[in-house]
């Protein structure tokens, strides 16, 4: 038999120690499909006496990561350390400058320096494969890179994260409120001790830019991606939604016009019907739009080590075959900067729940701050009369600009008798 691919592994945690417990179960399967067998060569996490449930006696230990990446006996390393830069990065740069392919899930790391290292592994002859850094175990970099490359896509959009969308899921069984819901998903694990990247938004931008680039074939841009979580999302919207005939979803939207790329994350509510709407629990969902093949599906699991180490081995084989197609699906050279559009240019309908005091006018004076904004109605509920006291009050409304919107909740807000700050959600077509 041929050469075997050797691989150093960098970080044992969740994704590492998973990658090497799946390198071993399917060795026979890869070996065929790769062409060559795939073998562990040299491992490298902190500490090395901790029982991660697998035997890392029989690859060389290293302490030190980018020493691994610089001297192992490896054709591939693949980085599982995390993290924005520090380590993580320093172990891809010394990776490619030793000749080395690198494969990584960290979605951090290329949302911010993905332009940077996909141009620095062209230069070096080499592979960066990322399948796992999106969505887990969907093969949508794939998809989109190979499968949908004879589209132009202008449109995509996904659930990204699986935190939120369990939260959001059980929210919705339960009638829970978000913060009960939180602590119940840390308890199961599904939520890290400090979740502010993944209920703010930050991991679904991350990953929204890099589907972007490869969409779209532009430079990433991961500070032109407009984050908003799903603190806000309240128990009554989440039944008014349903009332209406939509779910809310923390979406991921990139289009692209003839300005430049919009690239959002936000709450938003898509129409019950819709595919993404059915995607439930911790799975991810992407609905990709392309010129000539319309809209593709995509779902499954988002995250965990099976998911995720399924995506590390499915780039070890393309590497191990010889196919290492460009980063980003295009040359490197070819990825350039493409004006990132800001939210106030989004034109979309609205919904917004407002708390006020039931009495006679107040609905006149809500009404005519919306005309002189030029937003017109869609619908408009309100369930009980309870004169004198706070009700809620909801309204949709047909397409318009999220300027005219933004102006139009700060004169809302400004009603002596309007008791909180709206609550607004934007619609999707999903
Ligand atoms: N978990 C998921 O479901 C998932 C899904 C998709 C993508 N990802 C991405 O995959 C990457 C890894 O995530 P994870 O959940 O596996 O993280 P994790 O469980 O925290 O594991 C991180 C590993 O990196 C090691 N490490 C930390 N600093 C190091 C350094 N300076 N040198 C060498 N090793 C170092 C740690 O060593 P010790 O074990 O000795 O402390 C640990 O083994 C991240 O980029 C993450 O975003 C994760």
């Amino acid at each position: 038999m041929t050469q075997p691919l050797k691989i150093a592994v960098a970080g044992l945690g969740t994704v590492g120690a998973g990658t090497l417990q799946l390198l071993d179960a399917q060795a026979d399967i890869l070996a065929l499909r790769a062409g060559r067998p795939l073998q562990v060569s040299a491992v490298s996490a902190r500490n090395r006496n901790l029982d991660r449930g697998v035997d890392i006696g029989r690859y060389a230990w290293y302490d030190d990561a980018v020493a691994m990446a610089r001297e192992a006996d490896a054709d591939a390393v693949v980085e599982l350390i995390g993290g924005s830069d520090g380590a993580a990065r320093a172990v891809c740069e010394a990776a490619f400058a030793a000749g080395r392919h690198v494969v990584t899930a960290n979605k951090a790391l290329l949302a911010h320096h993905g332009t940077t290292l996909a141009e620095q592994a062209e230069a070096a002859g080499v592979g960066l494969a990322w399948e796992a850094a999106v969505a887990g175990g969907i093969p949508v970099i794939r998809c989109l890179r190979e499968g949908l490359a004879g589209n132009r896509i202008s449109r995509l959009h996904g659930i990204l994260n699986g935190t939120c969308n369990y939260i959001l899921t059980v929210m919705r069984d339960t009638g829970r409120d978000f913060a009960d819901v939180l602590a119940e998903a840390q308890h199961l694990g599904y939520a890290e001790a400090d979740p502010g990247f993944d209920i703010d938004g930050v991991d679904a931008a991350h990953k929204l830019a890099l589907l972007s680039s490869v969409a779209f074939g532009s430079a990433v841009d991961f500070a032109g991606v407009y984050t908003e979580g799903i603190r806000q999302i309240a128990p009554m919207d989440i039944e008014y939604a349903d009332e209406l005939g939509y779910r809310i979803k923390l979406l991921g939207i990139a289009e692209r016009n003839h300005d430049g790329i919009h690239q959002r994350v936000h709450p938003a509510m898509v129409p019950a019907g819709a595919p993404i709407a059915a995607v439930e629990d911790v799975f991810n969902g992407v609905v990709t739009e392309g010129d000539f093949v319309g809209a593709t599906v995509l779902e499954g699991r988002g995250a965990g080590a099976g998911p995720t180490a399924s995506a590390v081995a499915g780039d070890l084989v393309d590497i191990a075959a010889g196919r290492h197609a460009p980063a980003f699906g295009v040359p490197a050279s070819a990825l350039k900067p493409v004006p990132s559009l800001p939210m106030d240019r989004h034109v979309g309908p609205y919904y917004v729940r407002l708390m006020v005091i039931d009495k006679p006018g107040v609905f006149a004076d809500i009404a005519a701050t919306l005309r002189d904004a030029e937003i017109s109605f869609e619908s408009v509920l309100q369930r009980s009369r309870a004169p004198g006291d706070v009700v809620p009050v909801v309204l949709t409304t047909h397409e318009t600009s999220e300027a005219a919107m933004q102006r139009a909740l700060a004169a809302i807000e400004a009603i002596e008798a309007v008791r909180e700050p709206p609550h607004m959600i934007r619609i999707e077509r999903g």
